[in-house]
Formats: C-alpha cells, structure tokens, sequence
C-alpha cells in the first residue's frame, strides 16, 4: 500500500492550501495572545505548547537522549519488554491515535508488536516534526498509513475520516499527561474517550514519584540543554513577537513542588529589567519568573484513579524494576 503522509482534514470543506493558511495565522494569533496575557498575569506564566518550534523541537530530542533524563529510555524498555501482552491485551486490527506524538521513535516499537495496524494518525503541535516523522516511521514499516493531524491534542475534537468504524488504541507517551493539571488531564481523558470511542483502549506513560534528588537533574541537565530548551522559547518571542528579551539576562530554573507532586519549570529574571513584546512594556524584579510547565508525578494508584475519574478502566499497569516510569493500559467500555 502507498504511505499516505499528507495532511488530511477532519472538516475535508477548505482546500488544502487554504486550511494550511489559515491554521498559521491562528496559531500565531494564539502564541501573540498566550504570551500577552501570561506576562501580564501574576504570577507570570506561558503555555508549554509553545516550546515546540523547529528548533524547540530539536532541543527536546536531546533532552530524551540525556543521561540525567531516564523517562525516555526507561518507557522504550518497557515497550520493549512488554510490547507483545500489550497487543495481546489490546486486541488485533487496531488503528494508533497518538496524542502528542513528537518524533514517533517509540511508536515505531509500539507498531511492530501489534502487527498489521489499518492506519497510524499522529496528532502534534509541530508540525515540522510531525512531517520528519511521518517519514522516518514510513520508512521503518512500508505498508503504514500514517494521517498525521496538525493540532494542540487538548481540544481535537474530530479524527480524520480514515478513523471512521475502526477499532482504536490511542498512545499517550513520554509522561505528557503529566504537563497538564489534575484538572486538565481528567478533562483531557474524557474528551479522548469521546475521541477514541467505546471499545477502544489507551496507553499511557506515566513518571512516577520519587526523590527529588533525581527528579532535579532530569529537569535541570549538566550540560544545560533543558536551560537552551526552556530560553529558546524567548528566543521564538524575539523573533515572532518582535521581543526584546536579552538572553544573558534570564536563567532556567527547575523545583519540587512536594504538595503538588510536581516538578515546576521557571524562566528567571537576573536582573531588574524591562522587556518590550509586540510595542507593550514588561517590567521584570531580579529573580522575577515566568512559569513555563509543570510535569506532575504520580504513583501507580494515583494515575489509575484519575483514569478511572476519566471514564477509564485500568486494564494493567507495567513498570520497570526501579519504580521509575509506569505504562497504563486502559480500556473504555
Ligand atoms: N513530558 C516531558 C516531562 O514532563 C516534557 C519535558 C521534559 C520538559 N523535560 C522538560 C518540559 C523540560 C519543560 C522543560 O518530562
């Protein structure tokens, strides 16, 4: 079979050029009125979608190889490890709906534990990456069809029409659950079980607690990767925003947040300073911050109540010998 890597759209009305048009003058109108509003905000605050630029997306591609960062390689051995019950328990002839799908290299193990899969749909904000991996994974598995949606997983509402009357896995990896509040993550499962449909099952990767002795480094590299990651998204307001910020004057900062159960991520102010974004004026104190993400974590119990808060049957729940990382089967009956 042919791989299918263009875009395909759930609306199917708009033609192509048009949608793709569109669609970037919204996303930039998103950006310009998320980061006005998050400076002006107190305490300040930007959404962590917007990291994932061209260059944020590579950046992010490090941090998974980086030795203080053990999610990655911890959830590719357990789908490594346990991807034939995984299938098993999923069942035969399911199409993959991945939500923030990245560079798709787990998946690719993920696919070929299950076999003939009828379609792959990878929903992601960068749509850079999501075309590299379009690419990459049709090349791993030749008969694929990949529909790759350019979107914010959060508020997909619709699948494109190859979905249509087929039995679906989604794919939830690399602990983004864990970016969202309680909150957000209750309202995110539930609209995916909407999504994905009765019968369908999930799999989800989760990080779990553990001393903030190693959760720390993996947040905050040797090497300041994950600092180059979080300034890179000054550096996309500078360039999309007509900002000023000075690079030399913000630092990256990363917490334990014991009560909430979650790592903080922070751009900090090093100076007192003022800032200029799209013509408007942004006074920063010394040590003055901008929060950029939260990644919860959770214990095995934890996440299976708030998948059950969402609708969803824990199935089974994985996890490699040093309690790390946890993979979540989950069905929707
Ligand atoms: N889902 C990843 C996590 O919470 C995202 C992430 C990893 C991240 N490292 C980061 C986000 C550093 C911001 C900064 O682990």
């Amino acid at each position: 079979m042919e791989n299918d890597i263009s875009l395909d759209l759930p609306s199917g009305s708009a033609p192509r050029a048009t949608k793709a048009r569109v669609d970037e003058a919204r996303s930039a109108g998103d950006f310009a009125e998320a980061v006005l509003a998050g400076l002006t905000r107190t305490p300040r605050s930007i959404p962590c979608r917007f990291f994932y630029d061209a260059r944020g997306s590579e950046l992010f591609e490090e941090i998974t190889k980086l030795e203080e960062y053990y999610p990655t390689r911890t959830e590719t051995a357990l789908l490594e490890a346990y991807g034939s019950e995984i299938a098993e328990l999923a069942g035969p002839g399911r199409m993959i709906i991945e939500f923030g799908s990245g560079s798709s290299r787990k998946t690719s193990l993920l696919l070929s534990a299950l076999g003939e899969v009828p379609a792959y749909i990878p929903i992601d904000i960068a749509a850079e990456s999501l075309k590299e991996a379009a690419e990459w994974l049709s090349g791993q598995h030749d008969w694929l069809t990949i529909v790759p949606l350019i979107a914010d997983f959060t508020t997909t509402r619709a699948l494109p029409q190859v979905a249509r009357g087929k039995r679906r896995l989604g794919f939830f990896s690399g602990s983004t659950i864990g970016n969202l509040t309680h909150d957000e993550a209750r309202a995110f499962l539930v609209n995916a079980a909407r999504l994905l449909g009765k019968g369908s099952t999930f799999l989800v990767g989760v990080d779990l607690k553990k001393p903030a002795s190693m959760l720390l480094p993996a947040y905050n590299d040797a090497q300041g990767v994950t600092a180059a990651f979080n300034l890179n998204l000054l550096t996309r307001i500078n360039r999309e925003l007509e900002g000023t910020f000075d690079l030399t004057r913000f630092g990256h900062d990363a917490v334990w947040n014991a009560e909430a159960g979650r790592i903080e991520i922070y751009l900090v102010s090093l100076a007192r300073q003022s800032v200029r974004v799209l013509g408007r004026a942004f006074s920063f104190a010394t040590g003055e911050r901008i929060h950029t993400e939260n990644s919860h974590k959770y214990t095995v119990a934890e996440f299976q109540d708030l998948a059950r808060a969402g609708g969803w049957h824990p199935v089974k729940a994985w996890t490699d010998p040093d309690n790390l990382f946890s993979l979540h089967l989950l069905r929707l009956d």
